[in-house]
């Protein structure tokens, strides 16, 4: 049956397409490909052209927008508020979710907007395929949770379409899956009578019945395939009987439901962890804005359901058509011996302002079905903290790629997140037994008293003095085990690297190495530890594993008593080679790269490259390394080779404070960081009831001394109902809508308004859809069809007679 709706899909897109296309002329030349090429600085497209395209087609009244280009960038802000204004005035579109797959975190903008229809590719034997790029939607960290995405796959490897010259040829992509859905929604529009069709159908209404009507593939997980395998009959029947309403999606989070449910089902939930984050998607098909009428409620439907605690977020406005409904869950302490199951529905009633002829506001109540597995509390030992915190990505910045090998993949652009790039590893730590939480606040904001091991991974960002303090605290006095994985940090190297990107009319500079090595060496200082700024490259074996070194740094510090390991490794940074001349015989040791030391209570285990934990640009993985760190740091189980007698250092390796590495200081920081310039403070995805404040008291011992908060903190919508809020009331809401359907061009002015918005990472002067990026999706060939009145009805009628 699918081949054959699909067969005569093509034919109407080929039609379509023949017929009333608008491509882009300096775009066209790019072409399809599968899984991503290099993305040459040289193929450029400019977001201007974008942004002439869309007002083209916002001028000219069109229905349904196929756009198979993406980039990382999301903070492209005209751009994005461009795409915003798209969907605003009622134009669905469907877009590309990226070919850098099967890599997790690389999905391309547009199609990770919530507005957006994204599209991933599987092949005929319904599988994903290995290009297709997987989420979760990076935007929201380090202190919130990405959303689902893509929406739906549909077919994107070996389909037939045409060719420039003549004839056919195959063509492989996410590109050719996000028209396959393009003609789908075209096709749906088209067997919607045309006198109900304004009412019923936009952006909201045409994703509710794709997601709802596609069918979940039973191996891929929800970052793969997102809803699953779009349905042209299914979401027929759904459109069929549609009254506009509201709903949330996911709509159901189910731990039973492995591995659909990775990566939450991987881990039960217990007493004393960091919260859980849920970001779902809500889609309003009452109207371009709407509302959350009263807070969220949960309803358990058994008893064990009080243990858990839940707190809401949403945003004020929900605009265009979209909004998010996240959940933050934690264990109650009772509940610190429960094993089991808790069962329920959250429920949320959202309304939007009448339609025109409509007398009282539009209302509907969403749901949003849990079921979730709950554990007793893991021993300490069991339990890893992973620092999010500290990681800066691009967007915003040029925050370089941390393999200086792979050339064409210039940013580090992933996430850096246990459910992104780490995902292998989490699996992996998951599978050993360990139980791993996320930290997306400050250090101040967990209670070392809770976990065996704090585990830092490739952090680009700087420290609080507060942070350095408790966690030297922590690990002397509190016997916390700390890990670090470090990269390369070399200035020389990182001016080098600058390029002048034709978009910005700007030069691009990293602003930081792989790591932040002159952060990490402060906060390291008072274990004695300090890293270098060589670029070490080479293979080594060490405990009978070939492991590869991949531009990682150099420990150029470490006290006796701890066993420290060299291997001779090159140094390819800039400055290597001239240091090298003029570096006495002594110093030209082999360089140290791993050091494991027993300190107070705690214990700390250092390796200066991360390449080997990150699924991204893997050469060898060192999974095998980080059991044994965390065996040693959580555990105090010393391996016997990396602790024999010949790795111990009996002196310290000291080095002149002079000869550390240097902060840039051509670059503002505090544009980038979470740390710098900005105040101390626990956000939501802390514990409860640090929430607001500094965090976890530094000299007092035991659990739940908080430092002070501050007074007024926004600790974010939908906190509290009750709270002030911005939000208009009923009747001026009422008139808007009425302005909104009466002026389309007037939607953006009317009710884009910032304050009300909730933007927080948005970069107003930015105007980048850079080189690399867009190009990534290089494909670049916007089409755009539009069902004019009457072509369209010729062709809904023969569309209604395929279906029927
Ligand atoms: C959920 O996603 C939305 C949209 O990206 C974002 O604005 C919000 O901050 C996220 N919330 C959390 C708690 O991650
Ligand atoms: C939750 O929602 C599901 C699906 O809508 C329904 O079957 C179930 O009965 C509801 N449970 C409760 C406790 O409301
Ligand atoms: C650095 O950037 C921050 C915020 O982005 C700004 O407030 C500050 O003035 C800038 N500092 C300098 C020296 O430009
Ligand atoms: C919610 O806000 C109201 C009014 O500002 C306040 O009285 C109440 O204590 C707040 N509740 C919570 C849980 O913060
Ligand atoms: C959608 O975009 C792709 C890539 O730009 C293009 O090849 C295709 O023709 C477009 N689809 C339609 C139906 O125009």
């Amino acid at each position: 049956m699918t081949t054959w709706v699909m067969g005569r899909l093509l034919l109407v897109l080929l039609l379509v397409e023949i017929q009333n296309v608008l491509v882009l002329p300096q775009t066209r030349k790019s072409m399809l490909f599968e899984c991503s090429q290099m993305p040459s600085l040289l193929q450029v497209s400019y977001t201007s052209w974008f942004l002439d395209a869309f007002n083209y087609a916002i001028a000219t009244d069109m229905d349904v927008l196929n756009l198979s280009i993406g980039g990382p960038d999301y903070l492209d802000l005209p751009f994005v508020e461009k795409v915003w204004e798209i969907t605003a005035s009622n134009i669905i579109m469907v877009s590309a979710i990226g070919n850098d797959g099967p890599l997790y975190g690389t999905l391309n903008n547009p199609a990770d907007q919530s507005d957006v229809i994204g599209v991933g590719g599987i092949d005929n034997d319904d599988h994903i395929a290995s290009f297709s790029s997987r989420g979760m939607s990076t935007w929201e960290l380090p202190h919130g949770y990405g959303r689902v995405k893509p929406d739906v796959v549909a077919y994107g490897r070996d389909i037939m379409g045409s060719k420039i010259s003549t004839g056919c040829k195959s063509l492989s992509g996410t590109s050719v899956a996000s028209p396959v859905v393009a003609g789908i929604v075209c096709l749906l529009v088209s067997v919607i009578p045309e006198a109900r069709r304004k009412d019923l159908l936009n952006p909201a209404s045409m994703k509710q019945a794709l997601v709802e009507g596609a069918a979940k593939l039973s191996g891929p997980n929800m970052y793969e395939q997102g809803a699953g395998r779009v349905d042209l009959l299914e979401s027929y029947e759904i459109l069929k009987s549609y009254h506009p309403r509201a709903s949330i999606f996911p709509s159901i989070l189910d731990y039973n439901d492995c591995p659909y449910s990775w990566p939450f089902c991987r881990q039960p939930l217990y007493a004393g962890a960091m919260p859980i984050i849920f970001n779902t998607t809500i889609l309003n098909g009452m109207g371009v804005i709407g509302y959350i009428e009263s807070p969220p409620t949960w309803h358990p439907a058994n008893e064990e359901g009080n243990l858990l605690s839940i707190h809401f977020k949403y945003p004020d406005v929900i605009w265009p058509w979209t909004g998010y409904l996240a959940l933050h869950m934690q264990i109650k302490e009772e509940g610190a011996q429960f094993t089991g199951e808790i069962e329920g529905n959250v429920t949320v009633k959202v309304y939007s302002p009448p339609a025109s002829g409509e007398s009282g506001p539009r209302r509907s109540t969403c749901s949003l079905q849990l079921k979730l597995k709950v554990i007793p509390t893991p021993p300490r030992a069991k339990r890893i903290l992973w620092d999010q915190f500290h990681s800066i990505k691009y967007p915003p910045g040029y925050i370089p790629r941390d393999s200086l090998d792979v050339r064409n993949d210039i940013l580090d652009w992933h996430g850096d997140h246990l459910h992104t790039n780490f995902h292998i590893m989490y699996n992996m730590l998951r599978d050993a037994g360990y139980y791993i939480e996320t930290l997306g606040s400050p250090l101040t904001c967990f209670d070392a008293q809770q976990y065996g091991t704090l585990l830092m991974v490739d952090l680009e960002d700087d420290y609080f003095p507060e942070e350095i303090e408790k966690l030297r605290d922590d690990v002397i006095n509190t016997g916390l085990g700390l890990v670090v994985f470090a990269e390369w940090y070399n200035v020389d190297t990182m001016v080098k690297m600058r390029f002048f990107d034709d978009n910005t009319r700007s030069w691009w500079t990293p602003v930081t190495g792989g790591a932040n090595i002159p952060a990490l060496n402060n906060l390291l200082a008072s274990f004695g530890i300090a890293f270098g700024d060589k670029i070490l490259n080479g293979d080594f074996s060490i405990d009978g594993e070939q492991s590869r070194y991949a531009s990682g740094t150099n420990i150029v510090r470490f006290p006796a008593g701890g066993f420290l390991h060299t291997f001779p490794l090159l140094d390819s940074s800039e400055s290597g080679a001239t240091q090298n001349l003029l570096l006495t015989e002594a110093s030209k040791e082999d360089p140290a790269v791993l050091g494991l030391l027993e300190i107070g209570e705690g214990r700390v285990g250092v390796y200066g490259d991360s390449n080997c934990l990150d699924s991204s640009h893997m050469v060898t993985n060192c999974y095998w390394l980080l059991k044994k760190m965390l065996d040693f740091s959580s555990s105090n189980i010393k391996d016997p080779v990396l602790f024999s007698k010949f790795a111990k250092r009996y002196s310290p390796v000291i080095i002149d404070e002079k000869q550390l590495p240097s902060r840039r200081t051509d670059v503002n920081f505090s544009t980038y960081s979470s740390v710098i310039g900005k105040e101390l403070i626990c956000e939501s995805d802390s514990r409860f009831e640090v929430w607001g404040t500094k965090g976890y008291n530094l000299h007092v011992r035991g659990r739940n001394r908080r430092l002070p908060g501050y007074h007024g903190i926004d600790l974010g919508r939908g906190l509290n109902f009750t709270v002030e809020s911005k939000r208009p009331t009923r009747w001026r809401s009422a008139k808007e809508g009425g302005e909104l359907s009466s002026s389309r061009s007037k939607s953006l002015g009317g009710l884009f308004n910032r304050d009300e918005i909730d933007m927080p990472f948005l970069v107003p002067t930015r105007w980048i859809v850079l080189a690399g990026v867009v190009a990534s999706g290089v494909l670049v060939l916007l089409s755009i069809w539009r069902i004019r009145q009457k072509r369209g009805r010729r062709r809904r009628a023969s569309g209604s007679n395929r279906l029927a």
